[in-house]
Formats: C-alpha cells, sequence, structure tokens
C-alpha cells in the first residue's frame, strides 16, 4: 500500500498561500514527519518553492530539519536536557516562562552561541506559553539575559475555522495590545505571529500589519478543516493506493468480516483489498465509505478489518485481481477527500493524514521528486 504525494500540488499550493498572506512570511509547519506524509522530501520540496523557514514540535524533529539550513522553529516547549542539543544545532526556540529563559540563556552561554528565541503567549489556547497579562514583564527580564536574541513572539488559536468568533477577536486585541505595551518599553520584534490554517481562511486581521508572518500546516497538503471556509483554491496533494487482492462472486445470504455486519442481499461480486485500519483507514467506513477501482465507486461492504476491506464490484465487473484501487483522492465527482473521511469519522481532516499507518509506503511524485535526495522512492503516477 502506498501514499502518493504530488509535490508538484505541495509547492503549487504553497506558492498560493504565500500570494494570499503577503508581506507576511509563511513558516511551514511540518511537525509529526510533516502531518505524516514524510518530512525530508516535503521540506525539499517546499524549500524550492521559496518556504524560508520551518516549524515543528520537537526537537528531534528540528534536528533533522536544520541540515536544510533554514532557520527551524520548535512551536510547544523545552525539557531542560533538551536545551543543549536544540542550541548547539541552532533551532529556533520557544520561550515560555522566565526559567527557562534564564536555562536558554545559561546553556548559549556555556556553549559561547546566542540563542535565537520567539516568546509563545498564552491568549486562549490554554496550553502552553505565558499569560499575555504577565507577558510584559517576564519578557522584559528575559530580555536582560545573556546570549539570547528574542527574534519573535506569537500566540495559536484554537477556534480560528470560526469567522467572525468573538474569542479570537479577543485574542488579536490581547495580542496586539501586548505588542503596544511592549513597543512602549522598547522592546520590538523581527517577527510577530498568530495565524495558522484556520486563520488565514477566516481570520484576515490574523496576518495583517503588525503582524508579519504566519504558520502553516494542514492547507499546505490541500485539506481544510471541515467547520471553516476555504477561502484559497489548495488541492490535495496526496492518494492513498493499494490492489485488489481478492475478487470472489460470493452467495446471497452470506455475511461479510467481523461482526457480521452486512449480509449479501443476492449473490454479488466481491472484492477484498490490502488495506485495512492499520494502514489509516477509519473503521468509520465500514458499510458507508467507498474506494475506486477502475474510477468507479465500490461500496464497502461489513467492517474494515486490520489489513483489509471488503468492496462491491458490481460497478467493475471487468476488474480483477492485482488492480489499482484509489482509497483516498481521484478524480472527478467521484474523488474521496480527506475531509469526506473525516466526516464520516465525525473527526478532523489532521487526524486522518496523521493515521496513516506507518507500514504505508511514502511515494512522491512530480517534477520536485527528482530532486529528493537518495531514500526517497518516486512513482511514475
Ligand atoms: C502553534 C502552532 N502553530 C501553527 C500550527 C499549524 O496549524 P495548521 O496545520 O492548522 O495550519 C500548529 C499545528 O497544530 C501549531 O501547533
Amino acid at each position: 500500500m502506498q501514499v502518493v504525494v504530488d509535490l508538484d500540488t505541495l509547492r503549487a499550493n504553497f506558492i498560493k498561500i504565500a500570494a494570499a498572506v503577503k508581506p507576511c512570511a509563511v513558516v511551514a509547519v511540518l511537525k509529526a514527519n510533516a502531518y505524516g506524509l514524510g518530512v525530508r522530501p516535503i521540506a525539499r520540496a517546499l524549500a524550492v518553492a521559496g518556504a524560508a523557514r520551518f516549524a515543528v514540535a520537537e526537537v528531534k524533529e528540528a534536528v533533522e530539519l536544520a541540515e536544510l539550513g533554514l532557520p527551524v522553529h520548535i512551536l510547544g516547549s523545552l525539557l531542560d536536557e533538551e536545551i543543549p542539543e536544540a542550541l548547539a544545532h541552532g533551532i529556533v526556540l520557544p520561550v515560555t516562562d522566565l526559567g527557562l529563559a534564564q536555562r536558554i540563556s545559561a546553556e548559549a552561554v556555556r556553549q559561547g552561541r546566542t540563542a535565537c528565541v520567539h516568546f509563545k503567549i498564552d491568549t486562549g489556547m490554554g496550553r502552553l506559553g505565558i499569560l499575555a497579562a504577565e507577558a510584559e514583564d517576564v519578557i522584559e527580564a528575559s530580555m536582560r539575559l545573556p546570549n539570547l536574541d528574542a527574534e519573535g513572539i506569537y500566540t495559536h488559536f484554537p477556534v480560528a475555522y470560526r469567522s467572525g468568533s468573538v474569542f479570537t477577536e479577543g485574542q488579536i486585541r490581547s495580542f496586539l495590545d501586548l505588542l503596544s505595551r511592549l513597543e512602549a518599553r522598547g522592546i520590538h520584534f523581527r517577527l510577530r505571529h498568530m495565524a495558522n490554517s484556520d486563520a488565514v481562511n477566516n481570520v484576515p486581521r490574523a496576518f495583517q500589519s503588525p503582524l508579519n508572518a504566519v504558520r502553516t500546516g494542514i492547507n499546505l497538503y490541500g485539506c481544510f478543516d471541515i467547520e471553516g471556509q476555504r477561502v484559497m483554491d489548495l488541492r490535495s496533494v496526496l492518494t492513498l493506493r493499494t490492489r485488489l487482492t481478492a475478487v470472489r462472486q460470493l452467495p446471497a445470504g452470506m455475511t461479510i468480516g467481523y461482526g457480521c455486519t452486512y449480509t449479501l442481499p443476492r449473490a454479488m461480486r466481491v472484492g477484498t483489498i490490502s488495506a485495512g485500519y492499520a494502514d489509516g483507514l477509519p473503521l468509520a467506513l465500514s458499510n458507508r465509505g467507498y474506494v475506486l477501482i477502475r474510477g468507479r465507486p465500490c461500496p464497502v461492504l461489513g467492517r474494515v478489518s486490520m489489513d483489509y476491506t471488503t468492496v462491491d464490484m458490481t460497478q467493475v465487473p471487468e476488474a480483477c485481481v492485482g488492480d489499482d484501487v484509489v482509497c483516498l483522492g481521484g478524480d472527478g465527482p467521484t474523488a474521496v477527500s480527506v475531509e469526506h473521511w473525516a466526516q464520516l469519522k465525525g473527526t478532523h481532516p489532521y487526524d486522518i493524514i496523521c493515521s496513516i499507518g506507518g507500514r504505508v509506503e511514502r511515494c512522491y511524485v512530480g517534477t520536485a521528486a527528482g530532486e529528493a535526495e537518495g531514500g526517497v522512492r518516486t512513482v511514475g503516477v
């Protein structure tokens, strides 16, 4: 089974996003192995498209990307034992409280380096960071520490998919007020950022001056939050595909799969595909979703199991064992979207793409794939 990532579409998406938020810079968010799609080829293709910065969640992820020579941010927080390695690789570090600023500074002095940091402000996410009301004093005290380059300041939105949200407006006000108060104390930041993908589609104020960067993840891959609006015309970069393992004529009355949740109403041609929930097919597709064989929809029969899924082959009498099966992707009105699966599963697109199984081969197509170095497998689809 393969997930095929079209790097040309990825690049085109990046270019559209960059144009939509101009003059803001786009920080490409590539955490969790680029949302499960494979960080190295994706980062390289984005760099060619003009991405100037990346962001991830963990030090291990940051170190892997640092070799591309572009700034790599850690968005979340840092444990003490992670500071030396992150600093040694020149990673852009988050400051979530004064203690962390002090420990980063001390390690930077020890290593004889300057640590580039961004202050993380909690304006309503309730997860990490300095509360906006306390931030001035913490930032001012941090700025007095040696070997710190306070390049940036940022905050994060929990509900930016809701256009006109009073909550989000309150966050913007709180963050901009803080910037003004800091300016009044003579403290300026070169990078000031709030917006994620949702905000870029739903909250224009979140990427206007004095804000000058956005942090974009899910939109790079052409996916959108299902609750918000889509302002940009982006295309999905991924196709999840497998092969038809068996085709059988089964008698009326036979039941299909675990739980016997489907009974054949008549004799039918039934196909078994090599893809199950271990590969990322949601259980919610059971008796509800469909896959594409020879471009035609074949409904899922019974329950999706770990390695296999059973489908109705009535629409494709000519199909045979070994045929390609598109589980996610395809063209035209029958294309299966990440958002459709998210709806069936009652989740969001992040969960769908991050759930593509570890055993699914990551493959890359497009002219950009040729620029990927050894170890990246490319296929001609
Ligand atoms: C702090 C922060 N900024 C930006 C993003 C990117 O979000 P999205 O993928 O919705 O663009 C994330 C991802 O969760 C994040 O944690």
